[in-house]
């Protein structure tokens, strides 16, 4: 199938068209450079050229601190510019993959969040999210939202390159116990969101984490522990290590969907990732 990726520049992104490529897809693939998905004309006559069968957008304003403080620009990314990118794919009768967040949830569950549970966003960049989601399910019926959360992958800066970083430079680092969610390796991510898009007439809300869920700073301890870095890890507040941003106390995903998306557990794909730096190193 040819596929149109877009925001392949990005962490996710580049993983994306990589796995594409690999499993055999004919893929496009355009970095904001070459597409910028607020520009509704433009996408129109890229996707319509591409004659994609579907397309992925990884493209999105990703700054969640930044976001509260240009939240207009942040909508008109992660708002207009997906519904851009659903439309144009309608137009050219092609599905569309949107990746979306957990940010869109409140965080006030205790067990993890599946697809049809209430949305209520608590920070700018969720409710930039959430516009997306409801522009991508208005623009075209044949869609994929996919929520996912916490993620870290080669290409981008990320919680676990903040962790070696600092626990090179430092002996211990202050982390949150109060948030939990669920980490998850873009390597695992990627070729499930090739798998979504092949999969033609499911539509609807996904959910796609790494199996598993864990604290901020159970994370840390384990991102020092599999990288053998002697960091101690002290335990923190939301509130003593206050952000632009509210984040949600507890934003761990699950599915209810039939058949759902299940990826490893998130530990393996921190082992993986990690096994990926040291082999690009060498
Ligand atoms: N990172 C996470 O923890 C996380 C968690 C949940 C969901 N997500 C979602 O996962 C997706 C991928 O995120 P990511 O972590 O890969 O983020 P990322 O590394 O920031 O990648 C996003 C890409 O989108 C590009 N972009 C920004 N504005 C654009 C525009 N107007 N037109 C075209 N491209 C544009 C960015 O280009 P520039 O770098 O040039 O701006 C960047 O290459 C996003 O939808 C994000 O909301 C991420």
């Amino acid at each position: 199938m040819r596929l149109l990726v877009l925001g392949s520049g990005g962490m996710l992104g580049r993983a994306v068209a990589r796995d594409a490529a690999r499993l055999g897809h004919d893929v496009v693939a355009l970095e904001r450079r070459d597409l910028d998905i607020t520009d509704a004309d433009h996408v129109e006559r890229v996707v319509t050229a591409a004659e994609p069968g579907a397309v992925i957008n990884c493209a999105a304003y990703t700054d969640v601190d930044g976001a509260e403080t240009h939240e207009a620009l942040a909508l008109r990314v992660n708002g207009d510019g997906a519904g851009h990118v659903a439309r144009a794919a309608a137009a050219a009768q092609a599905r569309v993959v949107h990746v979306s967040t957990d940010y869109v949830f409140d965080g006030s569950s205790r067990e993890p969040w599946v697809e049809s549970d209430p949305v209520a966003p608590l920070q700018a960049y969720g409710r930039t999210k959430l516009a997306g989601e409801v522009a991508v399910a208005g623009a075209n019926a044949e869609h994929a939202i996919v929520r996912t959360a916490w993620l870290f992958g080669a290409g981008g800066r990320n919680f676990v390159t903040t962790m070696i970083g600092l626990g090179e430079e430092r002996d211990e680092v202050s982390v949150v116990t109060d948030q939990r969610g669920g980490p998850t390796w873009t390597g695992h991510l990627a070729p499930a969101l090739v798998e979504i898009a092949e999969r033609t007439g499911d539509v609807g809300v996904f959910h796609a984490t790494g199996t598993g869920e864990c604290s901020w700073y159970e994370f840390a301890v384990e991102i020092f522990d599999q990288a053998g870095i002697a960091c101690r890890v002290v335990p923190t507040t939301s509130a003593q290590f206050a952000r632009p941003a509210t984040r949600p106390a507890y934003s761990a995903l699950g599915t209810e969907r039939e058949p759902g998306v299940f990826l490893p557990r998130w530990d393996r794909g921190l082992a993986a990732y990690l096994d990926e730096g040291k082999a690009l190193a060498a």
